[in-house]
């Protein structure tokens, strides 16, 4: 069996940063596997299109776009409660919205800022979307998961070890290494209620509207393979299903899923070492 042919028939799942890109390929993965899908961005309107893509095929489950800014307490409220209205529970929230370096850049053709150069409320606002806009929609729907126990699943989107170290990629970097640190406490503080928490990625530069110009330039002329968004969905889909209900606190990478693996396999070889080394409590 392939993670494609892993079903999810009856679990709702809320995707944040769904109307493109890398969440957009998860949220259509997850409604192919047959869960309902809520497609939440704060750009509402292109969820409409995004979600027209996949609405009714055979197979699919039922999908709804939604308007929603993961820094807002009140935005993350509406789009949990109209999942579990609509839906009757939620399952599995995959948080992917994220900022980071098209935003820093003073334009496509400079390159990135070193960190005193960099604009503070830029700055701010990085970390506010991808740590705190994290940390906001989890909050609101973790006691609907904990109410689907060995059903529910929180999967944050990270990025490559090279990326959070890499210069001039403050605060981006900083920002993932916090949802690392986030995955592993929140893996730690659901122990014993069925619920997971596991980090995903791609594995490397993905062909999305993230990458600024001089990014995708950058990965072409060093010979770097631009990666597609699809190639995160075999681990999200194994992650989400009953194989991996006891996953948690991992990190896995899309690009090192080999799809001619046993399942199990194939979770073994993605799951990378943790960004945070685990450390005995003192
Ligand atoms: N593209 C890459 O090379 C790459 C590599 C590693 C990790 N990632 C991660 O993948 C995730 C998705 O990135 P992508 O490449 O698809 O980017 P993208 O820019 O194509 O899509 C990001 C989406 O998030 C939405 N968004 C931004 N702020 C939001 C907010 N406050 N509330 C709700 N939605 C918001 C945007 O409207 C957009 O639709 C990000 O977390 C990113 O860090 C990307």
């Amino acid at each position: 069996m392939k993670a494609g042919d892993l079903r999810l028939d009856g679990r709702t799942a809320i995707v944040t940063g769904a109307a493109r890109g890398i969440g957009k390929a998860i949220a259509h993965g997850l409604a192919r596997a047959g869960a309902n899908v809520v497609y939440a961005d704060i750009d509402g309107e292109a969820t409409g299109p995004a979600t027209r893509e996949i609405a009714g095929q055979p197979g699919c489950g039922q999908v709804l776009g939604m308007s929603c800014d993961i820094t807002n307490r009140d935005d993350c409220a509406r789009t949990v409660e109209e999942a579990v209205r609509l839906f009757g529970g939620l399952d599995i929230l995959v948080n992917n919205a994220g900022k980071g370096p098209v935003h820093l850049e003073r334009s496509p053709r400079t390159i990135s800022l070193k960190f005193w150069e960099s604009d503070p409320d830029v700055w701010r606002d990085i970390i506010a979307t991808n740590v705190i806009g994290t940390f906001f929609m989890s909050r609101q729907a973790t006691p609907f998961l904990i109410k689907a126990g060995a059903r529910g699943r929180i999967i944050n989107v990270t990025t490559s070890l090279a990326t959070m170290q890499r210069k001039t990629n403050s605060p981006y970097g900083v920002s993932k290494v916090a949802i690392e640190a986030e995955t592993l406490i929140w893996s730690k503080d659901l122990e014993g209620t069925g619920v997971t928490v596991n980090t995903i990625l791609p594995g490397g530069a993905t062909n999305t509207d993230f990458l600024s110009n001089m990014g995708r330039i950058h990965a072409q002329t060093s010979g770097r393979i631009v990666l597609e968004p699809e190639i995160i969905v075999p681990p999200v889909l194994w992650l989400a299903s009953d194989l991996a209900a006891h996953v948690t606190g991992r990190r896995f990478v899309g690009k090192a899923w080999d799809d001619t693996l046993p399942l199990a396999e194939a979770g073994q070889k993605a799951c990378e070492a943790p960004v945070i080394r685990e450390a005995a409590e003192r």
